[in-house]
């Protein structure tokens, strides 16, 4: 799947720290029985690329990314560990978009965006997104650079989100909000299906011509 097709899946992508191996395939089941496919796990803790192996070889609705990716060679292992995407926070020195894997990465200014731009990507990270302008900036970057699209991530809820969806330049958003740290550690799959849920009606909501 290109990273295009990926972003499209659901209006959000879950950014999943995942702290115990044993909660990764009961999570990933629980995000997808709520309609969201596309997840994020992040390398911010030792087992995230186990558990991208793990949601890879045992939840096959789940289409498993990793995130937090900063190092050429992170996205490689990201690859290797079976993940079919990855995210940055930034732009990595030297990684364009081809590579080992289809990679989202991060920009908060004109200046980076037009990097990125060079390097060959079309989709980005808006990030932090509610610290570097949010819906403002979206718009503000849609006259100069039409063929950018974002996924605004950093801030965003359920209660923002629909904000960012209805920018035309936004294809999805990210957000840790559906997978909260005390429901993965006590296990509570059933309030992580519901945030999910939630998170899935959202939608892309048609804007008006005028
Ligand atoms: C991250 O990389 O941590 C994401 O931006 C998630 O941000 P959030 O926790 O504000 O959703």
């Amino acid at each position: 799947m290109t990273l295009a097709e990926i972003l499209k899946l659901a209006p959000v992508v879950p950014v999943l720290i995942i702290e115990e191996e044993a909660h990764a395939v009961p999570l990933a089941k629980a995000l997808v029985a709520g309609g969201l496919y596309a997840l994020e796990v992040t390398l911010r803790t030792p087992v995230a690329l186990d558990c991208v192996r793990r949601i890879a070889g045992e939840v096959p609705e789940a289409v498993v990314g990793v995130g937090t990716v900063t190092t050429a060679a992170a996205r490689q292992a990201a690859a290797d560990n079976g993940a079919r995407f990855g995210v940055s926070p930034g732009l990595i020195e030297g990684e364009g978009a081809d590579g080992p894997l289809p990679l989202l990465p991060g920009i908060a200014t004109a200046t980076e965006l037009m990097w990125g731009l060079r390097a060959g990507f079309t989709h980005f990270k808006l990030f932090p997104a509610n610290i570097v302008g949010g819906v403002g900036a979206l718009k503000a970057f849609a006259s100069p650079f039409p063929q950018a699209t974002f996924c605004p991530t950093g801030g965003v809820d359920l209660n923002n989100a629909p904000d960012y969806l209805v920018q035309p330049n936004v294809i999805c958003v990210g957000g840790s909000w559906v997978a909260p740290r005390d429901a993965v550690q006590s296990g509570d799959w059933g309030r992580i299906t519901a945030l999910a849920r939630a998170a899935s009606r959202l939608g892309k909501t048609p804007v008006a011509v005028v």
